[in-house]
């Protein structure tokens, strides 16, 4: 039985345009409302043991999984304060390993991951911002794993286990499937592991032996095991002979789901080993962080199937060789409430996209002429202490109704993406004493910008590996 903590949807209206009328002239503030009233946090009951059964469907050619909030599986009563607060803790832990493995790996260009195979590891720190799941079929075995657009190797929990943490289902076992097959040191998979992981194979001299695998998420968190090749299912739909890892030794705290699966843009990932199937297209749709809503992982690049409400708006994946892993894009603009913003890093590329980082991150100018934007637009409420990586904060527990100004980000081949308004502020406190934008500076001006999932929300973004892609719609996640 699993208590599913859940939050009133927050009311959810419609753009409007507000007048602002200054002494002698007149601007037109594109905005947003958003309901605070509604803004509680309820526990549901639970009854509910097929929490984690993750359902999935099929339709016109395109496979369709849903996706969920981690926080939404787990069986404790959770104090939502607290854990709001230790989020985006653990997501600047996050984008500072991110960034030191972007240092690395561009000054270590051509010899990368021979040494890292070395690196010595630092425990505590959590993966825990790697928080979107989705359910998938391995060996027979429905296995609930974390969806992660910024690694390659998809890899499961493993019996025999030398070091596991805490998962919710039982640990995949090997032995018990026969379509299980392991991965010889001589093939060139076990080769291609230098790309995925950016650690080689681990084979020692006899070519002959299980090809053994490392990946380390540069904050401490890391897999261990053997990679392997089994019958996987994306819903009802079968991928044979994936390979994959079979973690025997696996730290940090995924969130206690039994792996993750990796959408990155490499040989190994899931995207590049189906694209027999889906053309290498997969898109999502981020639920509402808080408000148990599910969204969905749609495999193929049927649009048919999405339920965007404005049309897909693309623009071209930037190549990246050093960092060939992750999906860039050419950020040429940001506006707010309708007021198109200059900054230097504008039209340079190279922001990236990712779903296991919560908060957007951009360059210090660019953030702060964000900032005196929206300060200008959003005036008149009482400030409120900064959180973490969040400086522009407000009281708005006197309010049961504010106007946010609209953000917008502009890409290359005048593609937007809309920031939804879930997207726009963060709740420290969830009695809206302590609300902040939603968006946080990187340190240094020539750190990587990075647009995170918090921004993502009730959007469909498709990934078109195939054709270098990427589009953004809106859309109101449901799997339904
Ligand atoms: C996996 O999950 C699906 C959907 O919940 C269910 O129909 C199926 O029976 C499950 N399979 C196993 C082996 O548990
Ligand atoms: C690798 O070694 C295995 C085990 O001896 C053998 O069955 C397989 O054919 C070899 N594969 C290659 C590509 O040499
Ligand atoms: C980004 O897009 C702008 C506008 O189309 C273009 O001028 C610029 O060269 C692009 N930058 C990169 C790095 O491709
Ligand atoms: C926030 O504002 C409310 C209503 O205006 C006030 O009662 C409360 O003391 C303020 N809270 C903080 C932490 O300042």
């Amino acid at each position: 039985m699993v208590d599913v903590m859940h939050l009133l949807p927050m009311m959810l209206s419609l753009l409007f345009l507000y007048l602002s009328i200054n002494a002698n002239e007149v601007h037109c503030y594109e905005e947003k409302a958003l309901s605070l009233q509604t803004f509680q946090w309820k526990q549901q009951s639970g009854n509910n043991p097929s929490c984690l059964s993750r359902k999935s469907r099929k339709e016109n050619g395109a496979t369709i999984l849903e996706m969920k909030h981690t926080d939404y599986r787990s069986g404790k009563i959770i104090d939502w304060n607290k854990k709001l607060q230790k989020r985006l803790i653990l997501d600047d832990f996050h984008v500072r390993s991110l960034q030191s493995r972007f240092k690395n790996t561009a000054s270590a260009a051509g010899t990368i991951g021979v040494s890292e195979a070395q690196m010595p590891l630092t425990s505590g720190i959590k993966l825990q911002t790697l928080n979107y799941i989705v359910t998938i079929g391995l060996g027979g075995r429905n296995m609930t794993v974390i969806v992660d657009t910024g690694s390659d190797l998809t890899w499961v929990q493993c019996q025999p286990c030398k070091l596991c943490y805490d998962q919710q289902e039982p640990l995949f076992n090997p032995s018990s499937s026969p379509s299980y097959q392991s991965v010889f040191c001589n093939s060139s998979t076990c080769q291609s592991l230098q790309f995925a992981s950016r650690n080689p194979g681990i084979c020692g001299s006899n070519q002959l032996t299980t090809c053994n695998y490392v990946v380390n998420y540069g904050d401490g968190s890391y897999t261990r095991g053997e990679l392997a090749r089994e019958h996987l299912n994306l819903g009802t739909t079968p991928v044979n002979n994936f390979v994959f890892g079979c973690g025997r030794n696996n730290k940090g705290l995924f969130g206690g789901a039994s792996g993750l699966m990796g959408l990155g843009r490499s040989d190994l990932s899931v995207i590049s080993q189906s694209s027999a199937i889906f053309g290498g297209v997969f898109s999502y749709c981020l639920p509402s962080t808080e408000a148990g809503a599910s969204g969905s992982l749609a495999m193929g690049g049927d649009s048919s199937v999405f339920k965007n409400f404005t049309p897909i708006s693309y623009t071209r994946m930037v190549p990246n060789p050093q960092l060939s892993t992750f999906y860039f894009l050419n950020l040429t603009g940001i506006s707010i409430g309708g007021v198109a913003l200059q900054a230097p890093s504008f039209g340079k590329g190279g922001i990236l996209i990712d779903s296991g980082t919560v908060i957007t991150r951009l360059a210090p100018s660019v953030y702060e002429a964000v900032k005196a934007e929206f300060l200008k637009q959003f005036s008149g409420f009482p400030p409120a202490p900064g959180f973490s990586i969040l400086d522009t904060c407000f009281n708005l527990s006197g309010y049961q109704e504010v106007n946010i100004p609209a953000i917008k980000f502009h890409f290359e081949g005048n593609s937007e993406m809309y920031v939804d308004v879930t997207g726009i502020f963060y709740f420290v406190k969830t009695d809206a004493s302590q609300v902040c934008l939603a968006l946080a500076s990187l340190s240094y001006e020539d750190e990587i910008g990075i647009i995170g999932n918090y921004q993502q929300k009730n959007q469909r973004v498709v990934y078109d590996s195939k054709q270098s892609m990427l589009g953004f719609a809106g859309e109101s996640c449901s799997f339904i």
